[in-house]
Protein backbone atom coordinates (compact mmCIF):
# COMPACT_ATOMS: atom_id res chain seq x y z
CA UNK A 1 0.00 0.00 0.00
CA UNK A 2 2.65 2.50 0.95
CA UNK A 3 4.36 2.23 -2.76
CA UNK A 4 0.59 3.05 -4.39
CA UNK A 5 0.61 5.97 -2.17
CA UNK A 6 3.88 6.80 -2.87
CA UNK A 7 3.80 7.04 -6.20
CA UNK A 8 0.77 9.33 -6.24
CA UNK A 9 2.38 11.15 -3.50
CA UNK A 10 5.31 11.98 -5.91
CA UNK A 11 3.04 12.23 -8.79
CA UNK A 12 1.02 14.68 -7.45
CA UNK A 13 3.80 16.50 -5.10
CA UNK A 14 7.05 16.63 -6.98
CA UNK A 15 8.72 13.79 -4.55
CA UNK A 16 8.50 12.19 -0.87
CA UNK A 17 11.21 13.06 0.44
CA UNK A 18 10.04 13.07 4.43
CA UNK A 19 6.47 11.85 4.15
CA UNK A 20 5.32 9.90 7.15
CA UNK A 21 3.03 6.58 6.25
CA UNK A 22 0.05 6.26 9.06
CA UNK A 23 -2.72 3.24 9.68
CA UNK A 24 -6.47 4.01 10.87
CA UNK A 25 -8.75 1.06 11.11
CA UNK A 26 -12.68 1.00 10.49
CA UNK A 27 -14.86 -0.86 13.41
CA UNK A 28 -17.59 -3.25 14.31
CA UNK A 29 -19.66 -2.98 17.33
CA UNK A 30 -20.73 -6.28 18.50
CA UNK A 31 -23.68 -4.94 21.00
CA UNK A 32 -24.21 -1.75 22.76
CA UNK A 33 -26.13 0.36 19.98
CA UNK A 34 -26.95 3.73 20.57
CA UNK A 35 -26.43 3.83 24.26
CA UNK A 36 -22.92 5.75 23.62
CA UNK A 37 -24.65 9.31 23.85
CA UNK A 38 -26.97 7.98 26.70
CA UNK A 39 -24.12 7.53 29.10
CA UNK A 40 -24.58 3.63 28.51
CA UNK A 41 -21.63 0.53 27.44
CA UNK A 42 -20.86 -0.12 23.89
CA UNK A 43 -18.89 -3.36 22.92
CA UNK A 44 -16.76 -2.24 19.64
CA UNK A 45 -13.87 -3.84 18.03
CA UNK A 46 -11.24 -2.32 15.68
CA UNK A 47 -11.04 -3.98 11.96
CA UNK A 48 -8.12 -4.77 10.16
CA UNK A 49 -9.77 -2.57 7.24
CA UNK A 50 -8.83 0.75 7.73
CA UNK A 51 -7.59 4.24 6.00
CA UNK A 52 -3.64 4.35 5.44
CA UNK A 53 -2.05 8.06 4.81
CA UNK A 54 1.06 8.93 3.38
CA UNK A 55 1.86 12.93 4.68
CA UNK A 56 4.43 15.54 4.52
CA UNK A 57 4.74 19.06 6.16
CA UNK A 58 4.35 22.11 3.83
CA UNK A 59 6.55 25.67 4.17
CA UNK A 60 3.11 27.44 3.56
CA UNK A 61 -0.37 27.77 4.72
CA UNK A 62 -1.58 25.45 2.23
CA UNK A 63 -3.39 21.91 2.65
CA UNK A 64 -3.61 19.43 -0.37
CA UNK A 65 -5.95 16.48 -0.04
CA UNK A 66 -6.20 13.50 -2.16
CA UNK A 67 -8.11 10.06 -2.14
CA UNK A 68 -7.12 7.13 -4.23
CA UNK A 69 -10.74 6.64 -3.48
CA UNK A 70 -12.51 9.24 -4.87
CA UNK A 71 -10.33 10.75 -7.44
CA UNK A 72 -12.94 12.50 -8.78
CA UNK A 73 -12.44 15.14 -6.05
CA UNK A 74 -8.76 15.53 -7.61
CA UNK A 75 -6.41 17.34 -4.98
CA UNK A 76 -9.12 19.22 -2.30
CA UNK A 77 -6.98 22.41 -1.58
CA UNK A 78 -7.70 24.28 1.93
CA UNK A 79 -5.82 27.27 3.86
CA UNK A 80 -5.07 27.48 7.52
CA UNK A 81 -6.38 31.04 6.98
CA UNK A 82 -9.85 29.75 6.20
CA UNK A 83 -10.68 26.64 8.35
CA UNK A 84 -14.58 26.35 7.42
CA UNK A 85 -16.53 23.22 6.14
CA UNK A 86 -17.39 23.89 2.21
CA UNK A 87 -19.42 21.25 0.06
CA UNK A 88 -16.75 20.98 -2.24
CA UNK A 89 -14.50 20.36 -0.46
CA UNK A 90 -16.49 16.65 -0.41
CA UNK A 91 -14.63 13.96 1.91
CA UNK A 92 -11.73 16.41 2.90
CA UNK A 93 -14.38 18.14 5.27
CA UNK A 94 -13.54 15.14 7.43
CA UNK A 95 -9.42 15.91 7.90
CA UNK A 96 -9.92 19.63 7.69
CA UNK A 97 -12.46 19.12 10.76
CA UNK A 98 -9.21 18.06 13.00
CA UNK A 99 -7.27 20.90 12.05
CA UNK A 100 -9.98 23.59 13.32
CA UNK A 101 -10.49 20.62 16.25
CA UNK A 102 -6.84 21.25 16.91
CA UNK A 103 -6.96 25.05 16.90
CA UNK A 104 -10.30 25.08 19.16
CA UNK A 105 -8.60 23.20 21.68
CA UNK A 106 -5.87 25.86 21.48
CA UNK A 107 -3.19 24.14 18.79
CA UNK A 108 -3.11 26.26 16.04
CA UNK A 109 -0.96 24.75 12.71
CA UNK A 110 1.93 27.32 11.81
CA UNK A 111 2.20 25.17 8.38
CA UNK A 112 -0.22 23.21 6.12
CA UNK A 113 0.16 20.13 4.90
CA UNK A 114 -0.22 17.56 2.00
CA UNK A 115 -1.66 14.52 2.19
CA UNK A 116 -2.73 11.03 -0.09
CA UNK A 117 -4.78 8.63 1.46
CA UNK A 118 -6.25 5.40 0.71
CA UNK A 119 -8.83 3.06 2.56
CA UNK A 120 -10.61 -0.20 2.43
CA UNK A 121 -13.11 0.22 4.50
CA UNK A 122 -16.56 0.68 2.28
CA UNK A 123 -18.13 4.03 2.51
CA UNK A 124 -21.84 4.19 4.10
CA UNK A 125 -21.51 1.00 5.50
CA UNK A 126 -21.50 1.69 9.31
CA UNK A 127 -18.08 0.85 9.71
CA UNK A 128 -16.42 4.35 10.30
CA UNK A 129 -14.33 4.91 7.51
CA UNK A 130 -15.12 8.86 8.37
CA UNK A 131 -14.05 8.40 12.24
CA UNK A 132 -11.54 6.19 11.05
CA UNK A 133 -10.41 9.13 8.30
CA UNK A 134 -10.74 11.56 11.58
CA UNK A 135 -8.18 9.89 13.92
CA UNK A 136 -5.83 9.11 11.63
CA UNK A 137 -5.73 13.13 10.82
CA UNK A 138 -4.57 13.26 14.41
CA UNK A 139 -2.39 10.63 14.05
CA UNK A 140 -0.69 12.24 11.27
CA UNK A 141 -0.55 16.19 12.66
CA UNK A 142 0.52 15.00 15.87
CA UNK A 143 3.56 13.20 14.24
CA UNK A 144 4.10 15.83 11.67
CA UNK A 145 4.08 18.77 14.18
CA UNK A 146 5.34 17.28 17.39
CA UNK A 147 2.61 17.34 19.01
CA UNK A 148 2.70 16.32 22.58
CA UNK A 149 -0.61 17.80 23.98
CA UNK A 150 -2.86 14.64 22.87
CA UNK A 151 -2.94 11.07 23.59
CA UNK A 152 -4.76 8.32 21.42
CA UNK A 153 -8.75 9.20 23.84
CA UNK A 154 -7.44 13.10 23.14
CA UNK A 155 -7.56 12.26 19.55
CA UNK A 156 -11.04 10.17 19.57
CA UNK A 157 -12.84 13.30 21.37
CA UNK A 158 -11.08 15.70 18.92
CA UNK A 159 -12.35 13.54 15.90
CA UNK A 160 -15.94 13.62 17.53
CA UNK A 161 -15.91 17.12 18.65
CA UNK A 162 -15.24 17.58 15.04
CA UNK A 163 -17.85 15.51 13.17
CA UNK A 164 -20.44 17.21 16.10
CA UNK A 165 -19.75 20.96 15.09
CA UNK A 166 -17.84 20.84 12.05
CA UNK A 167 -19.63 18.24 10.08
CA UNK A 168 -22.53 17.99 11.37
CA UNK A 169 -23.25 14.47 13.24
CA UNK A 170 -24.29 14.55 16.86
CA UNK A 171 -22.52 11.19 17.32
CA UNK A 172 -21.50 9.36 20.56
CA UNK A 173 -17.39 8.83 21.09
CA UNK A 174 -17.85 4.96 20.61
CA UNK A 175 -16.42 4.96 16.40
CA UNK A 176 -13.44 7.25 17.27
CA UNK A 177 -12.51 5.25 20.51
CA UNK A 178 -12.86 2.16 19.31
CA UNK A 179 -10.28 3.25 16.18
CA UNK A 180 -8.39 5.17 18.34
CA UNK A 181 -8.12 2.80 20.84
CA UNK A 182 -8.34 -0.81 19.33
CA UNK A 183 -6.38 -3.87 20.63
CA UNK A 184 -5.74 -6.70 18.52
CA UNK A 185 -8.15 -9.75 19.28
CA UNK A 186 -10.02 -7.81 21.67
CA UNK A 187 -13.12 -5.90 22.02
CA UNK A 188 -13.08 -2.56 24.19
CA UNK A 189 -16.00 -2.74 27.16
CA UNK A 190 -16.46 1.17 27.35
CA UNK A 191 -18.32 3.14 30.12
CA UNK A 192 -19.21 6.07 28.12
CA UNK A 193 -20.40 7.95 31.27
CA UNK A 194 -16.60 8.06 32.51
CA UNK A 195 -14.27 6.74 29.58
CA UNK A 196 -13.26 3.91 31.66
CA UNK A 197 -12.50 1.09 29.75
CA UNK A 198 -11.08 -2.99 29.99
CA UNK A 199 -9.89 -4.70 27.32
CA UNK A 200 -11.98 -8.67 26.81
CA UNK A 201 -10.21 -11.43 24.35
CA UNK A 202 -12.86 -12.30 21.79
CA UNK A 203 -12.43 -16.09 22.02
CA UNK A 204 -15.06 -17.74 20.09
CA UNK A 205 -13.72 -21.35 19.54
CA UNK A 206 -15.03 -22.44 16.98
CA UNK A 207 -17.38 -19.72 15.76
CA UNK A 208 -16.67 -16.55 13.96
CA UNK A 209 -17.50 -12.97 13.26
CA UNK A 210 -18.93 -12.20 10.12
CA UNK A 211 -20.06 -8.89 8.68
CA UNK A 212 -22.49 -8.84 6.12
CA UNK A 213 -22.92 -5.77 4.17
CA UNK A 214 -26.28 -4.81 3.22
CA UNK A 215 -25.14 -2.26 0.12
CA UNK A 216 -28.30 0.50 0.98
CA UNK A 217 -27.72 3.76 2.96
CA UNK A 218 -31.39 5.31 3.53
CA UNK A 219 -30.71 9.14 3.07
CA UNK A 220 -31.54 11.66 6.24
CA UNK A 221 -29.36 9.28 8.25
CA UNK A 222 -27.52 11.82 10.08
CA UNK A 223 -30.97 13.85 10.76
CA UNK A 224 -32.63 10.71 11.98
CA UNK A 225 -29.34 9.92 14.13
CA UNK A 226 -29.75 13.79 15.36
CA UNK A 227 -33.28 12.87 16.10
CA UNK A 228 -33.02 9.79 18.12
CA UNK A 229 -30.56 11.71 20.01
CA UNK A 230 -32.88 14.37 21.49
CA UNK A 231 -36.00 12.21 21.67
CA UNK A 232 -33.80 10.41 24.60
CA UNK A 233 -32.27 13.69 25.74
CA UNK A 234 -36.20 14.67 26.03
CA UNK A 235 -36.93 11.37 27.89
CA UNK A 236 -34.24 12.02 30.40
CA UNK A 237 -34.92 14.95 31.17
CA UNK A 238 -38.62 13.65 32.05
CA UNK A 239 -37.09 11.05 34.28
CA UNK A 240 -34.66 13.46 36.12
CA UNK A 241 -37.99 15.21 37.53
CA UNK A 242 -38.41 13.20 39.84
CA UNK A 243 -34.86 10.89 39.68
CA UNK A 244 -31.42 11.26 40.66
CA UNK A 245 -29.66 10.18 37.68
CA UNK A 246 -27.18 11.69 35.08
CA UNK A 247 -27.70 10.12 31.90
CA UNK A 248 -30.28 6.98 30.87
CA UNK A 249 -27.44 4.46 31.47
CA UNK A 250 -27.65 5.08 35.28
CA UNK A 251 -31.09 3.15 35.19
CA UNK A 252 -32.25 -0.23 35.23
CA UNK A 253 -34.58 -1.61 33.14
CA UNK A 254 -37.33 -2.15 36.54
CA UNK A 255 -36.34 1.68 37.75
CA UNK A 256 -37.58 2.64 34.10
CA UNK A 257 -40.48 0.82 34.12
CA UNK A 258 -41.39 1.74 37.10
CA UNK A 259 -41.25 5.42 36.49
CA UNK A 260 -42.08 5.28 32.46
CA UNK A 261 -45.24 7.42 33.32
CA UNK A 262 -42.90 10.31 33.53
CA UNK A 263 -42.57 10.75 30.24
CA UNK A 264 -45.73 11.41 28.21
CA UNK A 265 -44.90 10.58 24.68
CA UNK A 266 -45.02 7.20 23.45
CA UNK A 267 -42.29 7.18 21.07
CA UNK A 268 -39.68 8.92 23.43
CA UNK A 269 -40.58 6.23 26.00
CA UNK A 270 -39.63 3.75 23.26
CA UNK A 271 -36.91 5.20 22.76
CA UNK A 272 -35.27 5.35 26.11
CA UNK A 273 -36.58 2.00 26.76
CA UNK A 274 -34.15 0.72 24.16
CA UNK A 275 -31.40 3.20 25.77
CA UNK A 276 -31.63 1.28 29.02
CA UNK A 277 -32.26 -2.07 28.16
CA UNK A 278 -29.26 -2.46 25.54
CA UNK A 279 -26.98 -0.67 28.05
CA UNK A 280 -28.03 -3.99 30.65
CA UNK A 281 -27.85 -6.34 27.96
CA UNK A 282 -24.50 -5.08 27.07
CA UNK A 283 -22.86 -5.82 30.56
CA UNK A 284 -24.54 -8.88 30.48
CA UNK A 285 -23.16 -9.69 27.46
CA UNK A 286 -19.51 -9.16 28.54
CA UNK A 287 -20.13 -10.88 31.03
CA UNK A 288 -21.18 -14.01 29.08
CA UNK A 289 -18.49 -14.12 26.70
CA UNK A 290 -15.79 -13.96 29.61
CA UNK A 291 -17.70 -16.83 30.98
CA UNK A 292 -17.28 -18.35 27.64
CA UNK A 293 -20.96 -18.22 27.18
CA UNK A 294 -21.48 -17.44 23.51
CA UNK A 295 -24.64 -18.93 22.76
CA UNK A 296 -25.68 -16.71 25.72
CA UNK A 297 -23.62 -13.73 23.95
CA UNK A 298 -25.51 -14.80 20.82
CA UNK A 299 -28.98 -14.47 22.63
CA UNK A 300 -28.44 -11.14 23.64
CA UNK A 301 -27.54 -9.55 20.06
CA UNK A 302 -30.45 -11.14 18.98
CA UNK A 303 -32.11 -9.39 21.70
CA UNK A 304 -30.33 -5.76 20.75
CA UNK A 305 -31.46 -6.14 17.02
CA UNK A 306 -35.55 -6.29 18.11
CA UNK A 307 -35.21 -3.56 20.02
CA UNK A 308 -33.07 -1.40 17.91
CA UNK A 309 -35.93 -2.42 14.83
CA UNK A 310 -38.91 -2.19 16.82
CA UNK A 311 -38.30 0.03 19.78
CA UNK A 312 -35.73 2.60 18.63
CA UNK A 313 -36.58 1.95 14.69
CA UNK A 314 -33.26 2.24 13.23
CA UNK A 315 -33.14 -1.07 11.10
CA UNK A 316 -34.93 -0.77 7.78
CA UNK A 317 -36.11 -3.63 5.29
CA UNK A 318 -32.66 -4.79 3.85
CA UNK A 319 -31.49 -4.88 7.17
CA UNK A 320 -34.06 -6.59 9.02
CA UNK A 321 -33.82 -9.13 5.99
CA UNK A 322 -30.59 -10.32 6.52
CA UNK A 323 -31.03 -10.97 10.29
CA UNK A 324 -33.53 -12.66 9.44
CA UNK A 325 -32.41 -15.01 7.03
CA UNK A 326 -29.26 -15.37 9.54
CA UNK A 327 -31.71 -16.65 12.22
CA UNK A 328 -33.23 -19.12 10.30
CA UNK A 329 -29.49 -20.22 9.51
CA UNK A 330 -28.45 -23.55 11.67
CA UNK A 331 -25.05 -22.68 13.66
CA UNK A 332 -25.45 -18.71 13.80
CA UNK A 333 -24.72 -18.35 16.89
CA UNK A 334 -26.83 -13.86 16.96
CA UNK A 335 -26.99 -11.61 14.36
CA UNK A 336 -27.92 -7.89 14.85
CA UNK A 337 -27.47 -4.41 13.09
CA UNK A 338 -24.47 -2.34 13.62
CA UNK A 339 -23.61 0.93 13.63
CA UNK A 340 -26.17 4.02 13.08
CA UNK A 341 -28.56 2.12 11.38
CA UNK A 342 -30.75 2.86 8.27
CA UNK A 343 -28.86 0.32 6.31
CA UNK A 344 -25.49 -0.58 6.54
CA UNK A 345 -24.00 -3.89 7.88
CA UNK A 346 -25.17 -6.42 10.12
CA UNK A 347 -22.55 -8.69 12.51
CA UNK A 348 -23.17 -12.26 13.34
CA UNK A 349 -21.75 -15.13 14.84
CA UNK A 350 -21.48 -18.17 13.24
CA UNK A 351 -19.98 -21.64 14.02
CA UNK A 352 -16.66 -22.27 11.64
CA UNK A 353 -18.44 -25.08 9.89
CA UNK A 354 -21.74 -22.92 8.95
CA UNK A 355 -19.87 -19.93 7.55
CA UNK A 356 -19.65 -21.08 4.09
CA UNK A 357 -23.36 -22.06 4.23
CA UNK A 358 -24.15 -18.99 6.04
CA UNK A 359 -22.43 -16.70 2.93
CA UNK A 360 -23.81 -18.82 0.16
CA UNK A 361 -27.57 -19.17 1.60
CA UNK A 362 -27.88 -15.52 3.03
CA UNK A 363 -26.18 -14.19 -0.15
CA UNK A 364 -28.43 -16.06 -2.60
CA UNK A 365 -31.98 -15.56 -0.65
CA UNK A 366 -30.58 -11.66 0.19
CA UNK A 367 -30.34 -11.38 -3.88
CA UNK A 368 -33.51 -12.87 -4.65
CA UNK A 369 -35.65 -10.32 -2.24
CA UNK A 370 -34.00 -7.45 -2.80
CA UNK A 371 -32.28 -7.55 -6.24
CA UNK A 372 -28.76 -6.28 -5.48
CA UNK A 373 -25.79 -8.46 -3.74
CA UNK A 374 -24.48 -8.47 -0.38
CA UNK A 375 -20.85 -8.72 0.67
CA UNK A 376 -19.17 -10.63 3.56
CA UNK A 377 -16.14 -10.14 5.70
CA UNK A 378 -14.58 -12.23 8.07
CA UNK A 379 -13.44 -10.00 10.74
CA UNK A 380 -10.06 -10.36 11.63
CA UNK A 381 -9.76 -7.65 15.34
CA UNK A 382 -6.31 -5.44 14.17
CA UNK A 383 -5.24 -2.41 16.66
CA UNK A 384 -5.74 0.87 17.09
CA UNK A 385 -4.37 3.61 14.78
CA UNK A 386 -0.66 4.04 14.34
CA UNK A 387 2.35 4.69 12.81
CA UNK A 388 3.67 3.02 10.34
CA UNK A 389 7.33 2.11 8.78
C1 LIG B 1 -22.86 5.82 14.99
C2 LIG B 1 -22.26 6.86 15.93
C3 LIG B 1 -21.85 6.25 17.26
C4 LIG B 1 -22.96 5.41 17.87
C5 LIG B 1 -23.55 4.46 16.83
C6 LIG B 1 -24.77 3.73 17.34
O1 LIG B 1 -21.89 4.90 14.61
O2 LIG B 1 -21.15 7.48 15.32
O3 LIG B 1 -21.43 7.25 18.15
O4 LIG B 1 -23.94 6.22 18.45
O5 LIG B 1 -23.92 5.14 15.64
O6 LIG B 1 -24.43 2.86 18.37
Amino acid sequence: MKETLTTKFIELFGDADNTEFFFSPGRVNLIGEHTDYNGGHVFPCALTLGTYALARKRSDKKMHFYSLNLTNFGVVEASLDDLTNKKEYGWANYPLGIVWAFKERGVELETGFDMVIWGNIPNGSGLSSSASLEVLTGLVLTNLFDIHTFNMIDLALIGQQSENNFNGCNCGIMDQFAVAMGKKDHAIFLDTSDLSFEYAPVVLDDAKIIITNSKVKHSLVDSKYNDRRQECADALAALQTKLDIKTLGDLDLDTFEANVELIDDPVKVRRARHAVAENQRTIEAVKALKEGNISHFGELMNQSHISLRDDYEVSCDEIDILVDLAWAIPGVVGSRITGGGFGGCTVSIVKTDAVDTFIETVGAKYLEKVGHEAEFYTVDIGNGACKLD
